[in-house]
């Protein structure tokens, strides 16, 4: 039997001997292309080859192409491991021509090479060829009808129509007609009982399309974007079917300059057809992670439709989703890409939580056997398994934690649904599971759909809707209507002055919290707003007779405000605005800080850091960025070293406007999920070191931040650190305040050659006395205990012990009743203690005298002695103790002990 590795080598061997150039796998994760994800085929990488964009530098390409269809226009996600050949991400073997050959070849060597070199019987197979479609004007493909007769009969040449025989990689974008090539895996019984042709296509697990060669001759491109977007809006939940519609009507089909080919064929079920399997999982591409799931779980794989079956076959798949996704580069976090990933991971430990009864995280266990079944073929995983495991343990860690806590909500959840005769999850109780324990809402419709019960997706909604308004009203401001002086926009030049002449566009009066302040708007200002993490600029608008502080700048849209306790008298006129310059500088030294220490950690711990926020003030910078684990001292302290080398360069910071593409040709770092206009503004330090896209302002040489200082590293969420960090004067300050406090121990310790030499030797002085100290209270304990023993004194046949002692403390108290009780039969014992001015009582009862008198130690101290002291406490029936205000009050409580016998 062939294994995986060999078919999939077979396959690149068999084009490499028909002119075609062997190339990598693109990364699954797409970077740049907003209308995509993850690479969801083959083709992808190769999209501006087709439409004509770039010249591909080779006319025949082959590969194995690691793909994900959890989004989009494809998406598998629900299916996979219900059934047992859909899957998150698969392997695409494909070959491609570009604008060199076409149908002709394509089918003869797909056959050649199913039949031939795979050695697929001839009978098994069935294709297909599409029809055509009257209302695109498309005609029938009877060019690759022609060619397939050639190889097959023609009752195997079944025709299709445009959802399964016109492939589109999105809803625009390169396409045409296709030609799938499908197998009958049935046994011969079955298929001498029924006609294979019948079951092509109609979901038959058994009968299944392998491979698909799509003939590319049409860019579908929007010609009324407008309608379908508002359209789309308006209809939320449409059906796919009347979506295709809507975009027929928006969009046209232009010729490509050029015919090429696009195959793409499953890895994963062409090894289960030729390692004649039932099942995709039960190929050497899933077993071995199976058979690890077994040895960890200690539960069997069955090859059924049971749930635990169903989260063997979840967790076999979806561990590679998971692997390679974070191999290339994306972490799981709440948005986009991250989002994905972390659903599919939660999809997975889910399953392993509830069907395998398995409480630890589980996926983290399997990443080493995916990592060395791929040995050679995709190596990134291997290549960065400690990081990939990092991130994935601890995304199990936080998702268990909350796991635990919703799933026992929801089971009391459904116990109520149940109880109200309803099949309807409420939307409140779902909202509650979302919002207090972060329950996702696709895993509260999942579970209720074992359950037999809906979510009531409106009410649902409504809850969200709600809570957004609440968190609004919380925040809104009470504004009046703005005041117009004068109409126009405001010229920002802040990047160049510190001040500038102006005049005041409106201004209005705003109530926040009962408290009333003014906002001004001017038509040229050197104010900064907030933004990109920058605060916003403070300083002073002075007019002819008088002069009104800002206390903030913000922006609203691209209105910049500013911020005043004070209206102006006569805010018409001219006025001068200036900034506070010296918090300015202060600000702009760590914002270019955060750009040169966001560089320096992409260099020390890897390029998977990504900025996820960033505060920069005047006092100090707060830098939050993507890494699986701690920054170490040592990494800390090169990461610093590297950003103050940087500084004493005094590299030049240039700032320039260029378009987008230009900008990140350049290798500019830009943000995830940011959106950036066609034009942008570009920072750098150092070409080869800091390239930013960045609004913000900043230093003309990185010399001026003077140095930088980490303060503090930190977690603030799973796979997301913080660095707070100070630079220039506040470094300085910094380091003084701490030179300060070492100059003040030296003085203490009368300035010792060595201080931490002297402050060890004084904890170990230290301990040694206390060691000493220990034992002498120990021998004090007895002689006082020999003492008290000596005055004990017979009342109404049990022997009673009140005295004052002197202790050193409220434990050696206690201690020495029961030493006193230890050497007394039927007793009562009552110790007080004057400790540094607070009275300390302690009280003993025997067993016996608890039994026979009813008198219990904690009731004594609660009830008589408390009071007398002014103090509380408690304890054991045979041992309490209190503490109070009250000394005076101790010879009162032994008499009052006493007289209770
Ligand atoms: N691009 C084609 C597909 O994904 C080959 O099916």
């Amino acid at each position: 039997m062939l294994t995986a590795n060999e078919i999939r080598s077979q396959f690149l061997d068999f084009f490499k001997s028909k002119g075609h150039v062997i190339v990598a796998s693109a990364p699954v994760v797409v970077k740049n292309d907003p209308t995509l994800l993850f690479t969801n085929s083959g083709m992808n990488q190769f999209k501006d080859y087709f439409l004509g964009n770039k010249q591909a530098p080779d006319p025949r390409v082959a590969d194995t192409q690691k793909c994900l269809r959890v989004s989009g226009k494809h998406n598998d996600l629900e299916e996979v491991g219900v059934d047992t050949y859909h899957h998150t991400m698969f392997e695409m073997l494909g070959n491609w021509s570009f604008g060199d050959y076409f149908k002709k070849e394509a089918i003869e060597w797909s056959w050649e090479l199913l039949t031939e070199v795979y050695k697929i019987p001839k009978d098994r197979l069935y294709v297909t060829v599409f029809e055509g479609d009257a209302n695109e004007n498309l005609p029938k493909d009877e060019e690759a009808y022609n060619e397939w007769k050639k190889y097959i009969a023609e009752d195997r040449i079944l025709m299709g129509n445009k959802k399964d025989n016109f492939w589109e990689m999105g809803d625009t974008g390169p396409c045409g007609p296709c030609s799938e090539i499908h197998v009958d895996c049935r046994s011969e019984e079955e298929r001498n009982q029924e006609d294979g042709a019948k079951l092509v296509n109609a979901d038959h697990p058994q009968v299944i399309e392998i491979w698909n060669n799509v003939f590319m001759q049409f860019n579908r491109v929007w010609t009324d974007k407008a309608k379908f977007d508002k359209w789309s809006e308006q209809n939320a939940g449409a059906e796919k079917s009347e979506r295709a519609k809507l975009i027929i009507a928006c969009t046209e089909l232009v010729p490509l300059p050029a015919r090429h080919v696009d195959t793409g064929m499953g890895l994963e079920r062409l090894v289960r057809v030729l390692q004649g399997k039932q099942s995709n999982y039960d190929t050497d591409l899933f077993t071995g992670t199976i058979a690890e799931i077994e040895k960890i779980t200690g539960k069997k794989y069955g090859y059924t439709d049971s749930k635990q079956d169903v989260a063997f076959r979840v967790l076999a798949d979806h561990i590679r989703a998971i692997g390679f996704t974070i191999a290339d580069g994306q972490l799981p976090s709440n948005t986009g890409a991250g989002y994905v990933i972390r659903r599919i991971l939660r999809r997975a430990a889910r399953y392993y939580y509830s069907y395998l009864d398995y409480k630890q995280p589980l996926l983290v266990q399997l990443m080493p056997v995916l990592a060395e079944q791929f040995k050679g073929v995709f190596d990134e995983l291997r290549k960065q398994l400690d990081l990939v495991c990092k991130v994935v343990k601890e995304e199990e860690e936080a998702f268990l934690r909350t796991l635990d806590k919703g799933l026992k909500k929801i089971d009391e959840i459904i116990t109520d649904t149940r109880k109200q005769n309803t099949a309807v999850i409420n939307g409140k109780a779902a909202f509650e599971l979302y919002d207090t324990y972060g329950f996702p809402i696709d895993l509260t419709r999942l579970i209720g759909h074992e359950n037999n019960l809906e979510v009531d997706e409106s009410a649902f909604k409504a809850e969200m809707k709600q809570q957004k308004e609440r968190s609004r009203a919380a925040t809104t401001l009470d504004t009046e209507d703005w005041v117009v002086l004068k109409e126009g926009a405001t010229k920002f030049v802040g990047y160049d002055s510190i001040e500038a002449k102006a005049n005041v566009l409106k201004y209005r009066k705003v109530k926040a919290k009962g408290k009333e302040s003014y906002q001004l708007v001017l038509d040229t200002t050197p104010f900064y707003a907030e933004s990109g993490g920058q605060v916003g600029d403070t300083g002073e608008l002075i007019f002819p007779n008088e002069t009104i502080q800002i206390i903030d700048t913000k922006k609203e849209n691209d209105l910049i405000i500013h911020f005043s306790e004070v209206l102006p008298k006569d805010p018409s006129g001219a006025v001068l605005a200036k900034i506070d310059t010296i918090k300015r500088k202060s600000t702009e030294k760590h914002h270019s800080a955060t750009h040169l220490l966001h560089a320096a950690l992409r260099e020390v711990l890897g390029t998977h850091v990504a900025q996820k926020g960033s505060l920069v003030n005047e006092e100090h910078l707060r830098f939050d960025f993507s890494h699986f684990a701690k920054v170490t001292e040592e990494e800390v302290a090169k990461i610093e070293a590297l950003v103050n080398a940087k500084i004493r360069e005094n590299a030049p910071v240039v700032i320039k406007e260029m378009p987008k593409e230009e900008a990140i040709a350049m290798g500019a770092m830009a943000l995830f999920g940011e959106k950036y206009a066609d034009c942008v503004r570009v920072v750098v330090m150092d070409p080869s070191y800091s390239i930013e896209l960045c609004g913000g302002t900043h230093v003309g040489y990185t010399g001026e931040i003077g140095m930088l200082k980490i303060k503090h590293e930190s977690a603030v969420a799973a796979g997301v650190r913080r660095i707070e960090a100070v630079s220039g004067k506040a470094a300085e300050d910094y380091i003084n305040e701490h030179l300060h406090t070492l100059h003040s121990a030296n003085a203490i310790l009368k300035n010792p050659k060595d201080l931490l030499k002297a402050i060890e030797k004084l904890q170990e002085e230290k301990a040694q006395l206390e060691k000493r100290v220990e034992s002498l209270e120990a021998r004090q304990l007895v002689a006082i205990r020999n003492e008290v023993l000596t005055k004990d004194e017979i009342i109404n046949q049990v022997t009673f012990v009140g005295d004052i002692v002197e202790v050193g403390s409220a434990d050696a108290l206690k201690k020495l009743c029961f030493d006193v009780k230890h050497h007394l039969n039927d007793h009562v014992v009552v110790l007080g203690a004057n400790i540094d001015g607070k009275p300390f009582i302690a009280v003993g009862v025997a067993d016996s005298i608890v039994a026979a008198k009813g008198l219990d130690a904690g009731k004594i101290i609660k009830e008589h002695v408390a009071p007398l002291i002014k103090g509380g406490g408690g304890g054991q029936k045979t041992l309490a103790t209190a503490g109070g205000q009250d000394v005076s009050g101790l010879k009162a409580v032994i008499e009052k002990v006493k007289g209770l016998l």
